[in-house]
């Protein structure tokens, strides 16, 4: 199966970045006018910045989620939870965005590898609680009453979540989907190349040439609205 260019039933794993959600209105980060064209990423997505000015960075993710409950799942996101479902093998999708639009087109299961802001986490004792609107720095933790709250995402400097499973669907991986990431980011802008040397194809669904181009066997530039579903419709329509 290691050498079609189009798989037999086996396991894909997925990998999605600002760009799925970029046409359901959330942004991206590193376009022209993205949010580290208009903000420093350092006061925002850094533990010392959140220790410099917590009630900025709850502000920020604040704003965030808001924008977050307004949109609407696109295309891509109901492809990929299309590929889940009728995919005769496996399908392991591991997403670096942190908003809940992968679910809301009905992912049956979904891998935030840098959390969700969607919830809070007491910095104290790990409980994880549905955040709510606005965060403010007191709010007291559910389960033991620190005033350590911080939304349950991961900051630069920090360990991503998930990361054994991962690794080990990289591992198991006979197709490799990236899609709508820079690839400016580690770790997750290693897992084609690991993926790869594992033996699986690899394959890239972005509006431009990624800063990781060159590793994909396979390369589909455009809008992921468009070229996600029709990206879907062919691996299910192969014989
Ligand atoms: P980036 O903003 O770095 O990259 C988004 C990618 O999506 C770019 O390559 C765009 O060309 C592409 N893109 C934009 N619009 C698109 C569209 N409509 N269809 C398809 N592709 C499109 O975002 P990420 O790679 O997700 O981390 O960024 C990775 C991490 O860096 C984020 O998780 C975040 C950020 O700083 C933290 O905050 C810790």
């Amino acid at each position: 199966m290691r050498d079609r260019a189009v798989p037999e039933p086996g396991h894909i794993v997925i990998l999605t970045g600002a760009g799925v959600s970029a046409e359901s209105g959330l942004g991206t980060f590193r376009d022209p006018g993205g949010l580290w064209s208009r903000h420093d990423w350092r006061d925002l997505v850094t533990p010392e910045g959140f220790a410099r000015d917590p009630g900025a960075v709850l502000a920020f993710y604040d704003w965030r989620r808001e924008r977050a409950r307004a949109a609407r799942p696109n295309p891509a996101h109901h492809a990929l939870a299309r590929i889940a479902r009728d995919w005769p093998g496996t399908v392991t999708l591991v997403t670096q965005n942190v908003d809940d639009l992968h679910e809301r087109a009905g992912q049956p299961e979904v891998i935030h590898m840098h959390g969700s802001h969607m919830a809070a986490r007491c910095a104290a004792c790990g409980h994880r609680w549905p955040a709510p609107a606005v965060m403010a720095p007191a709010d007291p933790c559910p389960a033991c009453a620190a005033a350590a709250a911080r939304p349950d995402v991961v900051w630069f400097g920090e360990t991503p979540q998930h990361m054994e499973r991962i690794a080990a669907a990289l591992r198991a991986a006979d197709l490799f989907v990236s899609i709508g990431t820079s690839g400016a980011v580690y770790p997750a802008a290693g897992f084609a190349a690991a993926a790869r040397a594992a033996g699986a194809r690899t394959v890239e669904l972005n509006l431009e040439p990624s800063e990781n181009a060159r590793i994909f066997d396979e390369t589909h530039h455009g809008r992921a609205s468009e070229i996600v579903p029709a990206w879907v419709a062919g691996i299910l329509a192969a014989p």
